[in-house]
């Protein structure tokens, strides 16, 4: 990518960007609370500001300077922002004061609000169509991987700092990050330069309507959307809540490291650079290593697994210690980060996914401001809290000072959130219950196959509704559509909610989909697409009509179901029985009748009977319909309790006879008494006891 040369050029006006605003940010969480007089709670609050005006400017601007940028001159918004930028961090080692640092970063965030969107949008102007994706991958690379970078470079200048005030007069009386402030100026300055040589950018303005909706409606409306999908609400309490222990990290970040871990600036530095180290790893061997894993099992893990070294961090006041816990914490953010984003662009449909995605960002940026701004208070109060009972807000525990100790109050609570909405996004989000969560995770160690989910043990089925399930079985001409009629007019009488149904095409869907199974057109069809469509048509009949009837406690009666598939489709057609019976258990959600009719007769003598020329399946030759019979009588045999094999070159009386003497033994009570309880109204049924 980088051979592209204008694009090289952007790349580096980006990356020096980045850096200064990583920079820029750690300098002045060291700064600020260097400019207060007051305590523990004034000084945490000063960083909590650092942070709270470098997010409040995307809050308040995102949504509408991308589309203000595009009616602007690219490059000359581009060189501008920058200028502005490095003269205001050139101010600030010159005016050092609060209130100063506030406007200052909130200045340049806005810059960076326009500055941000002109360069992306510059993109397809310097790389061609077909690398405009690697283009972004790389500049969003950029954007977060000069973070460790300017961590470490920060270290650097810190100390450099240190060492001067200590060698040179002239630097007694500075602070020393202001050579970091410098750098960070330089940056920006360098920056606009190059994109003063790169010609390449546009100038064009385009015109058009700027309509953006505020934060607040793409909340609203993401969140209409969201609550309706049970997996994606899940998805959200994990980011949510993730975010908002991000939070507590940053806005403690820099006083834990400096009260309790005894840091300074360069142990910032370092833990800043810990977390994007982590992230970098998590992001680049997470997923190879648990590829097998499902995904949406792999975000619960790792956001649960999180509230470990987070928890240890709190409990362990080490540097060092501390340093490996939030390596850790990075590898699962990096793992769970771009997981939770995978989730949204593969599971939500292309005309919503913007506002999903709207939704995050605007909600973690609220999270974040809240959770920062909230933090240091919230800390200082548990402090206070131990103050009053125990003398001290210092805690000593064995050799363990923990100094201010609310800090670590605070910590181990946001462990606790972490643990907590890890576990229920889990639970929300599983696509693979009944598989153990550690047979899982050996088989994606191992690089193996994922065990299978077990298929929904018919009994669990059976026992959830209470309603009557009957299939009438047969081939052609059997007559069992006419017995099926019968039977169900005769429950009627009885005061039976009666639901005849057939298959193929009982519902819309069904419909079309027996159009093109019974069209002598399609004569030749394969075979599994045949035995798919079948059992497409079976999971839409279940789904939609035969287990709500069976839940509202119906009697169900239906011309043909799996048996149909198997005879046909298995023996009929040879296909593998086995593969058959296991993709209709799916489709069918496990139902199984309790009843089959199996209307059973030599199939010249049925074919004869059909007046009608014959339909694509009644074409197939003679041998084929003597298979199928062959299947249904074998499937009856195997399960004899559940079958009744009548044979149907009797009279249509006497079968009916014959089946409803059996269907008597099987009947509910009319009435289930949960209709009963849930309408608190007598039945209405007045017929005679059933006649025998
Ligand atoms: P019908 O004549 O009972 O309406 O049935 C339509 C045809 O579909 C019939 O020839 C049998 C065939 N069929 C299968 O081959 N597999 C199946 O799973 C089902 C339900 C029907």
């Amino acid at each position: 990518m980088l051979s592209i040369r204008p694009f090289r050029a952007l790349w580096i006006a980006l990356s020096l960007s980045s850096l200064g605003d990583w920079l820029s940010i750690l300098a002045l969480a060291v700064l600020a609370p260097g400019l207060t007089n007051g305590g523990g709670v004034a000084k945490s609050s000063a960083v909590g500001g650092v942070f709270v005006v470098t997010l409040l400017p995307a809050l308040l601007l995102g949504p509408i300077a991308g589309a203000l940028a595009d009616r602007l001159d690219r490059r000359k918004t581009m060189i501008v922002g920058d200028v502005i930028r490095g003269l205001l961090f050139v101010s600030i080692p010159l005016f050092p004061n609060l209130t100063w640092i506030y406007v200052a970063k909130f200045a340049a965030g806005i810059a960076s609000q326009f500055w941000n969107p002109a360069a992306a949008a510059t993109m397809p102007n310097l790389v061609p169509r077909e690398k405009l994706e690697r283009a972004n991958q790389l500049s969003l690379v950029t954007t977060y991987g000069t973070a460790p970078l300017a961590a470490g470079l920060f270290s650097i200048l810190a100390l450099v700092g240190s060492g001067l005030s200590m060698v040179l007069p002239v630097f007694r009386h500075t602070s020393n990050v202001n050579l970091a402030l410098y750098f960070n100026a330089a940056s920006y300055f360098v920056s606009a330069l190059t994109v003063y040589f790169l010609r390449q950018i546009s100038t064009r303005r385009e015109r058009g309507e700027i309509s953006v909706p505020s934060t607040a409606k793409a909340i609203w409306e993401g969140w209409r959307f969201i609550r309706r999908t049970p997996a994606i609400s899940g998805l959200v309490v994990g980011m949510l809540g993730a975010f908002s222990a991000a939070g507590v990290v940053i806005g403690l970040g820099y006083s834990y490291v400096s009260q309790t871990l005894h840091g300074g600036s360069a142990g910032w530095g370092l833990i800043f650079a810990a977390i994007f180290v982590g992230m970098a790893l998590g992001m680049a061997f997470g997923t190879r290593l648990f590829g097998g894993l499902s995904r949406r099992r792999l975000f619960g893990v790792t956001l649960t697994a999180a509230a470990i070294p987070l928890a240890l961090i709190g409990l362990v006041p080490n540097l060092i210690m501390v340093t490996v816990f939030v390596v850790f914490l990075g590898v699962m953010s990096g793992i769970a980060y771009p997981l939770g984003f995978t989730i949204v662009g593969l599971e939500v449909d292309d005309d919503t996914r913007g506002r999903v995605f709207a939704f995050f960002q605007s909600t973690i940026q609220v999270i974040l401001l809240a959770v920062i701004a909230a933090v240091p208070f919230l800390s200082a109060g548990f402090t206070k809290a131990i103050a009053s009972t125990t003398g001290s807000g210092d805690v000593k525990i064995g050799n363990i000072v923990y100094a201010s100790a609310g800090q670590n109050v605070v910590i181990l609570l946001a462990a606790l959130v972490v643990a907590f909405v890890g576990i229920s996004s889990y639970r929300r989000m599983d696509d693979r219950e009944g598989v153990p969560l550690a047979e899982d995770l050996l088989a994606a160690l191992r690089g193996e196959e994922p065990p299978p989910v077990p298929d929904e043990d018919d009994a669990q089925v059976a026992a959830k509704s209470h309603g009557l399930f009957i299939a009438f079985e047969g081939g052609e001409g059997t007559g069992k559509t006419t017995q099926a009629r019968l039977v169900s007019i005769w429950l009627r009488e009885q005061g039976y909610d009666v639901v005849a149904t057939h298959e193929p095409g009982a519902t819309k869907i069904g419909m079309r989909l027996r159009a093109l199974l019974l069209d002598t057109a399609h004569a030749g069809m394969s075979p599994r697409a045949e035995v798919l469509m079948y059992a497409a048509d079976r999971a839409e009949h279940v789904a939609s009509v035969i287990e709500p009837a069976l839940n509202r406690g119906a009697v169900v009666i239906t011309d043909r179901y799996i048996d149909s598939s198997l005879a046909y489709q298995g023996e009929g057609r040879g296909l593998r029985a086995d593969g058959i019976a296991r993709l209709n258990r799916w489709a069918a959600n496990g139902r199984v009748p309790d009843l089959t009719v199996l209307l059973d007769m030599p199939p010249e003598e049925g074919l004869g009977r059909r007046a009608r020329s014959g339909d694509r399946l009644e074409s197939e030759p003679a041998e084929f319909h003597r298979r199928v019979r062959a299947g249904f009588l074998a499937l009856a045999k195997a399960e004899p309790s559940r079958y009744l094999v009548i044979d149907a070159t009797r009279s249509v009386e006497e079968i009916t006879e014959e089946i409803k003497d059996r269907v008597r033994d099987i009947l509910p009570d009319p009435i289930p008494s949960t209709a009963e309880a849930a309408t608190g109204a007598f039945p209405a049924i007045t017929d005679p006891p059933l006649p025998r």
